[in-house]
């Protein structure tokens, strides 16, 4: 059975779109099922819903605690102000293949514009009303299925330098840290604006930044399925290059602007990466 309809000639993983699909039918998307893939799930963070766009995703779970065990956070989680993020599903032995499912379904859609769909993992949103995810990118392309509850969604075009600027971009990417990734109001201008309902998909390109906030009438669940391709991994490294000679004082032109220079640099890339991986540090999955 598919799960997901869309028009597979429109889909391009380079850019944003919308989809619909059916999840929000299937047996393991269900409150009861997901409380108890939470409470036996190794990881599992949560902290509290009500927090201000502009807090770092970083340090929520630090900065914006629960005071409440994750027991009872999710039995009342129309009114707990709790924020649940079941990570990593693919690796339980119930929800695995489930994951793969959903995720052979997209790889024949990602195969018609991107290469080699890998780091293939899954999450788990549930939200009391009124909470806020605040503004942040994620390391991956993300197709995100609405199941529960309505959202408000804005999503930024990862490229839009006046929202990521290149050091911001470069940050990012060479440390994998949010600590510069801050939501500002006048970025609202330029967000493309969702409200999702049950049955409601979309589509975001790698490490596009994006907002959520609950409505304030009903708790709400979601769920993302998330992927790297080859094309995403040549983003991600020659910004990491790009850090780096950062670091060593230079300018370094912005990714995407020569084709020339971005393969130059994921020469360097290769080089240093087939290095220093031996050394166990943090080029080994880079
Ligand atoms: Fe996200």
């Amino acid at each position: 059975m598919a799960w997901l309809e869309r028009e597979k000639t429109d889909f391009n993983a380079s850019k944003k779109s919308a989809f619909t699909h059916a999840l929000q039918t299937h047996p393991l998307m269900q409150f009861e099922e997901l409380k108890k893939l939470a409470l036996r799930h190794a990881t599992v963070k949560y902290h509290s819903a009500n927090i201000p766009r502009t807090q770092s995703l970083e340090t929520v779970v630090k900065e914006a605690p629960s005071n409440m065990s994750l027991d009872d956070a999710l039995k009342n989680i129309q009114t707990s102000g709790t924020f649940v993020f079941i990570q990593n599903i693919q690796n339980d032995p119930i929800y695995g293949p489930f994951v793969d499912e959903i995720l052979n379904e997209i790889e024949k859609d990602v195969h018609q514009t991107h290469n080699n769909l890998r780091k293939r993992q899954a999450w788990v949103f549930i939200t009391s009303p009124g909470g806020t995810t605040p503004y942040h990118r994620d390391q991956e392309s993300t197709h995100y299925f609405h199941l529960k509850g309505q959202k408000t969604f804005w999503l930024w075009d990862p490229t839009d330098r006046s929202v990521v600027t290149q050091e911001e971009n470069e940050f990012f990417h060479g440390v994998y840290g949010l600590s510069k990734t801050r939501y500002q109001e006048d970025f609202m201008a330029k967000a493309t604006q969702y409200i999702i309902n049950p049955g409601d998909g979309i589509f975001f390109p790698y490490t596009a930044p994006h907002m959520v906030e609950n409505g304030k009438e009903e708790f709400s669940i979601s769920f993302s399925v998330t992927h790297m391709t080859d094309e995403d991994f040549a983003i991600r490294r020659i910004n990491k290059i790009n850090q780096l000679l950062r670091k060593l004082g230079l300018s370094p032109q912005d990714q995407g602007a020569s084709k020339f220079i971005d393969h130059l640099k994921l020469g360097i890339h290769w080089i240093l990466r087939t290095t220093l991986s031996r050394f166990g540090n943090n080029w080994k999955n880079a």
